[in-house]
């Protein structure tokens, strides 16, 4: 049976957090007094948490040391962890389970690649950390997406070929860290945003019924 790497983003592509992300970083940006909307939020979707807060404050053209960034980064995941303090198996995305179980019953290898440094235990919470064979999340990567370097790290752990990797992702910067890994990226969000993707799909619940086969004899 053919086989590709599968690599799945977490936030807003596995689970519904990318709005408690959003609501974080904009109580932290109203604190420096530092305008953040829907706009200058899809700029950090994907993003990890330091370039995030750099960005944040190259928008609001203000410098802080290197003490109060620090303070400021811990200040936003305390927030952000009391959001997703009740996380459970209901805010996983729609069709998202069934789709990694599907993939399963065909055992096809299943990774993360994600930016997020709390990957597992949000993973462990909506009780499907056992499903990943691979896990590369912001604890063990140096570059941010749109570096591919979370992607490739995935595909070869999990011994496949760029070309044999497909990426779901809900982030521009994700979508374009997949294509410059040179993988097949599939985009989880709207059209228009996500343009550079492969393919584009609002929800997992609409994809075609045989669409993992469809995927498997895909070609870039
Ligand atoms: C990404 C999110 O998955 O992880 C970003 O899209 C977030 O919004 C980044 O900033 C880092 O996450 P964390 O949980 O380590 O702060
Ligand atoms: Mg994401």
């Amino acid at each position: 049976m053919v086989k590709k790497a599968f690599i799945f983003d977490l936030d807003g592509v596995i689970v519904d957090t990318a709005k408690f992300h959003f609501i974080a970083w904009q109580r932290l940006a109203a604190s420096l007094e530092i305008k953040f909307t829907e706009h200058e939020n899809e700029q950090l979707k994907g993003v990890s948490r330091v370039h995030s807060l750099q960005k944040i404050l190259e928008w609001g053209n203000i410098e802080i040391s290197p003490d109060v960034f620090q303070a400021k980064m811990d200040q936003k995941n305390e927030e952000y962890l009391d959001l997703i303090k009740s996380l459970d198996t209901s805010d996983i995305m729609p069709g998202v389970h069934d789709f990694l179980l599907n993939l399963k019953e065909q055992e096809q290898p299943i990774a993360l690649g994600s930016a997020s440094k709390n990957a597992r235990p949000i993973l462990k919470k909506l009780g499907i950390l056992h499903l990943f064979e691979v896990i590369v999340d912001g604890t063990n990567v140096t570059e941010a997406k749109p570096d591919p370097e979370v992607f490739l790290h995935a595909s070869r752990q999990l011994n496949f070929a760029v070309q044999e990797s497909i990426v779901f992702e809900d982030s521009v910067a994700g979508v374009q860290a997949a294509n410059a890994a040179g993988m097949i990226s599939i985009g989880l969000g709207e059209k228009k945003i996500l343009h550079e993707a492969d393919e584009v799909f609002t929800h997992f619940t609409d994809m075609p019924k045989d669409y993992i086969n469809t995927l498997l004899s895909k070609k870039k």
